[in-house]
């Protein structure tokens, strides 16, 4: 499996604290299947998190591969980001102070919890005009995608890609996120699910048991599809197309 959202890099963000927490969260990860990981952390324009990637993140991603390596632990990891998407951040993709999945075209975008439907859409409409294929981070956990029943076809519509979260799945982030989860599996709208991992104790990066949950409830070709086949075409930079 590939996990494309995950705040493994140490001490940077709400996610691991420090170089053993990272490569604890990668050893969870391996032994549950997760081969591959992109590391996302959060980055925003404003003061919270800026978290550019400069020479200084650079060298933490290089830091932690090295690691990796040393402790034995062969879980390949790829740059990336979980951006959020306030003013600047076209500018931001533009300087390469904000920085796509693994270098391609797809962009691992975050909204405001409580953003309105018609800022979501414009935003992402925006990014997406620019080339970039946004990928929406766990949309089900975002008050109008709750509210709204339409709001994933409309995200669709501006071009952008739905990454659910699978702790969403499980109940993790509450009864509206869940249910809102199941019903993007359900409908097939879903092109991802994501660890999301914060922790290797809450929020980790196994992925494992809800693969295994979307075999048993649909197939096992839509759940390669969601965690491996899908994750693989954004490293490859390959088109995604619908289930
Ligand atoms: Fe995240």
């Amino acid at each position: 499996m590939i996990d494309i959202h995950c705040h493994i890099m140490p001490g940077v963000d709400d996610g691991s604290g420090n170089m053993s927490d990272s490569t604890e969260m990668a050893q969870l990860a391996y032994k549950s299947g997760t081969k591959k990981i992109i590391v996302t952390p959060h980055c925003n324009v404003d003061p919270h998190r800026r978290n550019f990637w400069d020479s200084e993140m650079e060298n933490r991603f290089l830091s932690l591969q090295a690691q990796l390596r040393l402790k034995n632990i062969p879980v390949e990891i790829f740059r990336g980001q979980e951006i959020f998407l306030s003013g600047g951040f076209i500018d931001g993709l533009r300087q390469g102070r904000f920085i796509t999945l693994n270098g391609s075209a797809y962009v691992l975008a975050e909204l405001d919890f409580r953003e309105s439907a018609p800022n979501a859409y414009s935003k992402l409409h925006r990014l997406a005009s620019e080339g970039y294929v946004p990928v929406v981070a766990h949309p089900e956990r975002y008050e109008f995608v709750q509210e709204q029943h339409d709001a994933i076809y409309k995200i669709k519509e501006t071009g952008s890609l739905i990454q659910v979260n699978k702790g969403s799945l499980k109940g993790s982030f509450g009864f509206h996120a869940q249910k809102k989860s199941f019903e993007i599996i359900d409908t097939r709208q879903a092109d991802f699910i994501a660890g999301d991992a914060h922790s290797q104790y809450s929020r980790t990066p196994v992925l494992a048991d809800v693969h295994e949950f979307i075999c048993e409830r649909f197939s096992s070709e839509y759940a390669d599809f969601l965690v491996k086949h899908n994750p693989q075409r954004v490293l490859d930079n390959e088109r995604i197309y619908g289930y």
